[in-house]
C-alpha cells in the first residue's frame, strides 16, 4: 500500500478519475489540497468523502503556504503527489523535499505549449496532432522528465469544445493508470 495526495485548483475531473481508479487498488488517496476556495474540486472531494484542505496563498508568501502544504504531506505520509490542474508554480525548495515524487498532467505535447494556456495554445496552433503529457515535476514550468505522452489526430472542423473533451478523456484514461503504476512501484520498494 502506498499513499497519494492530489493537488488541484479547478474542476477536478482528473481528481475524480484518480479517486475512482485508486478505489479499486491497495493504495490510498489520502487527501486533496486546493488553493482556490471556490473550486469545484472541493465539492467532488466532499462527495467522494476524501479530506480536503485549503492552502491559501496570501500575497507573495509562497514559501509560507508551501510550509503548510509540506506539513500536510508529512501528516498524510504521502509517498507520491499528483498535481491535477494545480495552477501554482512550486518552489525549488518544495520540489527538493519531494524530488522525483511529484507528477503533473499537461494538456499538450510538451515541450510544445507549456504554461497555463496549454490547451488553448495547442488548439490555436493548427497542429493536427494534439495530446497530453504526464511528467515528473522539476523546477521549471512544465519542463520535467516525460513519463508518457498520448496524442489524438484533430479532425477537420473540430471546434475547441470537441477537442477539449477528447483531450480530457485522454487525461482520464492515462493519468490515473500512470499514478497507479508508480504507487505499485513504491509499494514494492517499501
Ligand atoms: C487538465 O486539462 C490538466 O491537463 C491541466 O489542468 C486541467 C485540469 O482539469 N493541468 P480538471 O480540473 O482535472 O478537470
Amino acid at each position: 500500500m502506498a499513499d497519494l495526495v492530489v493537488m488541484a485548483s479547478g474542476s477536478g475531473s482528473n481528481f475524480k478519475a484518480i479517486a475512482e481508479k485508486l478505489a479499486n487498488s491497495p493504495h490510498r488517496l489520502r487527501a486533496l489540497i486546493c488553493d482556490k476556495p471556490d473550486a469545484y474540486v472541493l465539492e467532488r472531494a466532499a462527495l467522494l468523502d476524501i479530506p480536503a484542505h485549503l492552502a491559501l496563498y496570501r500575497r507573495e508568501e509562497r514559501a509560507e503556504t508551501e510550509k503548510e502544504i509540506l506539513s500536510l504531506l508529512q501528516y498524510y505520509k504521502a509517498d507520491l503527489v499528483a498535481l491535477a490542474g494545480y495552477m501554482r508554480v512550486l518552489t525549488k525548495y518544495f520540489i527538493s523535499r519531494f524530488s522525483g515524487a511529484i507528477l503533473n498532467i499537461h494538456p499538450s505535447l510538451l515541450p510544445k505549449y507549456p504554461g497555463t494556456r496549454g490547451l488553448e495554445d495547442s488548439f490555436n496552433s493548427g497542429d493536427t496532432e494534439l495530446g497530453i503529457t504526464i511528467h515528473v515535476v522539476d523546477e521549471g514550468v512544465d519542463t520535467g522528465p516525460v513519463i508518457l505522452q498520448k496524442s489524438i489526430v484533430r479532425a477537420k472542423n473540430e471546434n475547441f469544445d470537441e477537442i477539449a473533451r477528447r483531450i480530457h478523456q485522454l487525461e482520464h484514461d492515462h493519468y490515473p493508470a500512470v499514478i497507479l503504476k508508480m504507487l505499485d512501484g513504491i509499494d514494492i520498494e517499501k
